[in-house]
């Protein structure tokens, strides 16, 4: 196992001066949380993410060697972020010691998402795992023989945004040090779960599209001095032993009961660093979910990631009594009724090959 970039990959001599690369990259949803993180976006816990299909952003990029430095442009549907496009030059050039091409380089962004961007979905893990991708891409075109792709491709994009390194991989994905894991970037899980969580649910009901009050870096950062934190990172730590043996064992109800409380756990601590995020649909939601649940004995569970909208996971045999009860009680308290059906998914896919 490779733990520094440098010790991932070697350079040749050969370069070529320009090209286009493409990448598609999709979101994923935490089963347990990433929330606090120290040095350069390490994380005080280990956390385990499904990874979706449904949403995903595909990005372009066009590479032209030039004689005066980084310079990047990023246009998003069309349009050009200024201020997205300066974020990823800071994240890119702080990469040039062990990317030595980027430092005489012109890159052109081109990107979109598959979700609406109003929809309050995290876009970051998607979009920064894409461009992380594609800067792997361009240097295999420039004839760096790299180890391991896909691990380098997740270690440059926890630098870009922590939850992203787990984007790279089909199914689900681990981050962080604890059995296989590794801090620095995130490693495969498919082949340790079930085959159930293969082909698992994913209905995010979207129950506000403001953007946050407070993002999630902010978040991250108010951890350091709530005086809970060091409990939650011991309870993460403690939750990941749990759900390991429970995905194995294709155990839903334990799966289940860790990831609602690993969702109420990050809104805790929200509000125990003095802010809420959570709004009346998405209370009534939960509630509802878990009087069905009862009722119906469905293997039907919530979690939530920084914000308002609950993402419900359920198994595909359950797929059209889900469909109908959240047609019927649940699309109510979603903003214009918004309700994106996802599902595990296969991971990023090379645009240009
Ligand atoms: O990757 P960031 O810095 O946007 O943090 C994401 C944190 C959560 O989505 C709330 C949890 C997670 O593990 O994805």
């Amino acid at each position: 196992m490779h733990s520094s970039l440098s010790a991932n990959s070697l350079s040749s001599d050969y370069e070529v001066t320009e090209g286009r690369v493409g990448w598609q990259s999709p979101s994923n949803i935490a089963l347990v949380k990433y929330w606090g993180k120290r040095a350069n976006q390490i994380p005080e816990n280990p956390s385990i993410s499904l990874t979706l299909t449904n949403s995903y952003t595909n990005t372009y990029c066009s590479f032209k060697n030039n004689n005066d430095g980084l310079k990047v442009k990023f246009f998003f549907e069309g349009k050009e972020n200024i201020q997205f496009g300066a974020r990823i030059e800071k994240w890119l050039a702080s990469l040039i010691p062990t990317f030595p091409f980027l430092g005489n380089m012109d890159l052109v962004f081109e990107s979109e998402n598959s979700f609406p961007h109003s929809a309050g979905i995290a876009s970051s893990a998607s979009a920064m795992s894409a461009i992380a991708l594609c800067i792997c891409e361009i240097e295999r075109i420039m004839g760096t023989h790299v180890v391991d792709f896909y691990q380098r491709a997740s270690h440059i994009a926890r630098l870009g945004s922590g939850s992203a390194c787990r984007s790279i991989y089909s199914t689900a994905a681990l981050w962080g040090a604890i059995e296989a894991g590794h801090d620095e970037y995130a490693v495969p899980m498919k082949d340790k779960i079930d085959p159930v969580f293969h082909t698992f649910q994913d209905a995010i009901l979207i129950v506000d599209q403001k953007p946050k009050s407070v993002s999630s870096s902010l978040g991250h950062q108010l951890m350091e001095n709530n005086p809970f934190a060091r409990p939650r990172y011991q309870r993460a730590n403690e939750n990941m032993t749990e759900i390991f043996s429970a995905m194995a064992g294709g155990d839903l109800e334990k799966m289940g009961t860790i990831i609602e409380e690993e969702a109420l756990s990050l809104h805790a601590m929200m509000m125990l660093s003095n802010y809420l995020l959570l709004k009346p649909g998405s209370l009534a939601i939960i509630e509802k979910v878990r009087k069905i649940r009862n009722s119906e004995k469905w293997p039907l569970y919530f979690t939530i990631d920084a914000g308002p909208n609950i993402h419900l996971l359920y198994p595909q045999g359950i797929t059209r009594q889900v469909k109908d009860f959240i047609e019927i009680e649940l699309k109510q308290h979603c903003s214009e009724e918004r309700i994106i059906y996802d599902m595990v998914g296969n991971g990023p896919v090379n645009l240009i090959t």
